[in-house]
């Protein structure tokens, strides 16, 4: 083999590692890595927001039927917890969750909101009011991209409908995971960013 080969191999294996080692919290799809969320934030189209025509919840269809009884909620109330019960309508019964915004603990289904990490006004204001409903239901129930997570309720309030600029998530060792997932889902649904929301954004990847 060629030193040069043997050193590719050998990258190859640790990077295999890496990816297979356990991970740290029970959350939402890994987001990109931090080099492909610059460059997808340099395409990013940089745009005012707008609320013309207004934003109103019920544009956004929520949630949809996924399989059997499970809706996008308790698909993702499945997905985030551990030792997760469902009863025959698939909502949880008992399971332990840990809202990756702040690290609290919980047992109960009840004190989880599933937070859209895009806000829905947010998708709004940066384009989503150009598209039909389906397409908004379909980004108001992704289950593929880092979208929906689940999150204790009094963070999800604290949040509200704000940008980076304004909000993140009070545990600083998840606003890079953050940052990433926010970028991803704008520039898969290409959304615009508005000026300050961008240089929030620029400055935390900086730190990543
Ligand atoms: C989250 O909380 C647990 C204890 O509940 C603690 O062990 C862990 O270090 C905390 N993680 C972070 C990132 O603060
Ligand atoms: C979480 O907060 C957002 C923004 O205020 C809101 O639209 C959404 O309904 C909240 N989620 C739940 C489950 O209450």
């Amino acid at each position: 083999m060629k030193p040069v080969v043997a050193i590719a191999v050998v990258l190859g294996l640790l990077a295999t590692s890496v990816v297979a080692a356990p991970t740290a919290g029970r959350a939402l799809p890994a987001p990109v890595d931090t080099a492909t969320a610059q460059t997808y934030l340099g395409e990013l189209k940089v745009a005012a927001d707008s609320n013309d025509p207004a934003y109103s919840r019920k544009l956004f269809p929520t949630w949809d039927k996924i399989d059997g009884t499970c809706n996008t909620r308790d698909e993702v109330m499945k997905r985030d917890g551990t030792n997760v019960v469902t009863g025959s309508n698939c909502i949880a019964t008992s399971g332990n969750w840990i809202s990756p915004y702040d690290n609290a603990t919980w047992t109960e289904e009840r004190s989880l909101d599933i937070d859209h990490l895009v806000p829905l006004k947010e998708a709004w204001l940066s384009g989503a009011r150009d598209w039909t409903t389906k397409q908004r239901e379909a980004f108001a129930n992704d289950l593929v991209r880092p979208q929906l997570v689940a999150v204790t309720s009094k963070v999800n309030r604290s949040k509200g409908d704000k940008d980076p600029a304004q909000w993140l998530p009070p545990l600083t060792s998840f606003q890079c995971t953050y940052t990433k997932a926010w970028i991803e889902v704008k520039h898969y649904y290409a959304l615009s960013v508005d000026p300050k929301e961008k240089d929030a954004l620029t400055s935390i990847l900086t730190k990543c």
